[in-house]
């Protein structure tokens, strides 16, 4: 059944471009140059608008950051905000960087060690237990160390903050 619907799908696609009328040698040289500049355009665009690493990474940091004091205080709302910011940064550079290689590996295959730890802190949150929260997010300060080391950024060392990130902040 399946199997006969794509193909009328393919057919009907077929139908469509055969329908299409020739273009002569100068239009179809005009539409490849149309959509060689559309293309470059493009790509300056998206280099453009597609943030560096490191930006998300400084902005992960900050939710680091706050996760853990908010954490260690109990203020569960917050850190539920917290914690949400953190696996909304961390999927955007699945998709941006996912292919980038750190070391022998990708960016991807790591966030696949980190992603269950953002599990197990959402379920520390929800069940407000200190213990469980200070256990997986020490997990996950490591996950960060770890990736850091294998890029080459082993001095860049991530560790569980001492006070806020802002003096405004308000714990
Ligand atoms: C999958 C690998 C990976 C993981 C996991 C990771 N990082 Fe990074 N991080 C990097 C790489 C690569 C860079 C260097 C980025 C650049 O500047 O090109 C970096 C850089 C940084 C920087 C410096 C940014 C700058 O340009 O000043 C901070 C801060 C940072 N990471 C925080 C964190 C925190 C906090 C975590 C954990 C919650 C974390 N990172 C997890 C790969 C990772």
């Amino acid at each position: 059944m399946l199997i006969r619907r794509i193909l009328w799908c393919l057919l009907f696609i077929v139908m469509v471009s055969c329908r299409r009328e020739p273009v002569s040698g100068g239009e179809s040289e005009a539409l490849y140059r149309k959509v060689d500049s559309l293309q470059k355009r493009l790509d300056v665009l998206e280099s453009k608008t597609t943030p560096h690493l490191g930006d998300l990474m400084n902005t992960m940091q900050l939710h680091h950051n706050r996760l853990w004091i908010s954490g260690v205080h109990q203020d569960w709302k917050l850190s539920e905000y917290e914690l949400k910011e953190t696996e909304e940064l961390l999927s955007r550079i699945q998709v941006s960087f996912g292919d980038q290689l750190v070391g022998n590996s990708t960016i991807s295959n790591n966030l696949n060690s980190v992603l269950p730890l953002t599990d197990s802190i959402a379920a520390a949150i929800k069940a407000r237990s200190k213990d469980d929260f200070v256990k997986y997010y020490k997990a996950l300060t490591i996950q960060c160390n770890g990736c850091h080391q294998k890029a080459g950024y082993d001095f860049y060392e991530i560790i569980e903050p001492k006070s806020p990130a802002y003096s405004s902040d308000n714990e």
